[in-house]
């Protein structure tokens, strides 16, 4: 069963028309936590589906959480929980980046639960939450070694007495965050985790009531770094940190995102003929050339150009010449008789044997699949796969 949903109203209503898809298999979302649920035991899960669920689908990946009984989703910033409690997604959101004073009202007005990090964030929510009569809830982030925001080590108790003064504000967690546990090596994220735990006693008698530094690499390399939640994102979505992860298990994750599209025209051309802006391809032999509706306005991007393949029947097609913003060019010669307009494409998924992974792509352009998936543009509708175990047979 198929099922469009989408954050905006008209690319809902358009979903079936749009040529390009992202297929999110809920199936393999369920999988994908009930894996990590086992490695973690009766720790709470904590996905992070910031930046539109690393490119799935904010509300889709959230109401699926939701029913597998994630009652806490973490966010990046304050309007992407704003955007999925309007869209009726009952759970409490903790906000990962670092927020500033002018976002205070809001984060206490919709109950989220920020990082804090900086006194004068620690005022600005009080002072919300004093004009409300309500009481906000934050998680005191403590850099021990991620270098990005946080409280150094050295500062908490301090910081934790500078609180205290502020009757409207429950220093309800203390987290932290790994910059290196997807690697081989995990010396760095031990020492890391030591100084946590250091932390952690130190502050054992302050009423904090969640303690949580796992990201994915941790939950599958670090068990002992689990504590009181675990904040995985990349491999609630099927995906791997690094190939670096020792854990063997990291191979029971199946992705979540097939990115699909369908060939719209078709042409054969002489060799020599250039293809695209700029000519920077030309044919080297006859060729039957498929056009796809699909660009870099789409997060295809144009530094794939001639440098990816795509599955067409099961095949490996190469990309050829410019990708443009709507519109990209494939050969498929080798489909002579059998490639024809309307033909699936596919882009991230498999097709009969073959499969191409946004690892692949990844490498091509020299970033991370975390980069791929998110990139990919709001234009795509991202229609929720659901199926149950009724529909399979
Ligand atoms: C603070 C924090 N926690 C958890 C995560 C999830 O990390 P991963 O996707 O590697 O599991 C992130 C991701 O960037 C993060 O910034």
């Amino acid at each position: 069963m198929t099922r469009p949903i989408s954050d905006n109203p008209s690319q809902a209503r358009s979903s079936g028309d749009h040529l390009s898809q992202a297929l999110i298999h809920l199936d393999h979302l369920t999988h994908n936590v009930g894996l990590l649920r086992e490695l973690i035991g009766d720790v709470s899960l904590w996905p992070a589906i910031k930046a539109n669920a690393y490119g799935h689908g904010a509300e889709i990946v959230a109401r699926h959480l939701v029913d597998l009984g994630c009652e806490t989703l973490c966010v990046a910033h304050v309007s992407e929980a704003i955007a999925l409690l309007d869209a009726g997604i009952g759970a409490r959101f903790v906000i990962l980046s670092a927020t500033l004073p002018e976002h205070a009202e809001a984060i206490v007005a919709t109950g989220c639960e920020p990082v804090l990090c900086t006194t004068g964030m620690a005022e600005a929510l009080a002072e919300a939450a004093e004009k409300t009569g309500m009481t906000v809830a934050v998680h005191l982030m403590v850099d021990t070694g991620m270098g990005r925001i946080g409280i150094p080590t050295d500062e908490v108790c301090q910081f934790l007495d500078h609180c205290r003064a502020l009757p409207r504000l429950r220093i309800k967690g203390l987290m932290s965050h790994f910059p290196r546990a997807d690697e081989l090596d995990k010396v760095y994220s031990h020492a890391q985790l030591e100084r946590f735990k250091s932390i952690v006693e130190a502050t054992r008698d302050q009423g904090i009531e969640v303690r949580h530094i796992a990201n994915s690499a941790g939950i599958f390399d670090i068990p002992g770094s689990y504590f009181d939640a675990v904040r995985p994102g990349i491999a609630i979505y099927g995906l791997r940190p690094s190939r670096q992860i020792a854990n063997r298990r990291i191979g029971e994750l199946r992705p979540v995102l097939e990115w699909k599209t369908r060939i719209t025209f078709l042409k054969r051309v002489p060799a020599g003929t250039g293809l695209s802006y700029g000519h920077d391809f030309l044919t080297t032999r006859p060729s039957l050339i498929a056009t796809l509706p699909l660009g870099y306005g789409d997060g295809f991007s144009r530094r794939l150009s001639s440098n990816c393949d795509v599955l067409v029947r099961g095949v490996r097609c190469p990309q050829v010449g410019r990708i443009t913003m709507d519109q990209c060019l494939i050969d498929v010669t080798d489909l002579e008789g059998r490639a024809v307009i309307g033909d699936e494409v596919m882009i991230i998924g498999c097709q009969g044997e073959e499969e191409i992974t946004a690892d692949e792509l990844a490498d091509k352009l020299g970033t991370i699949n975390y980069e791929i998936s998110t990139a990919i543009a709001h234009r795509v509708p991202r229609i929720a796969v659901d199926i149950t175990p009724e529909s399979r047979s």
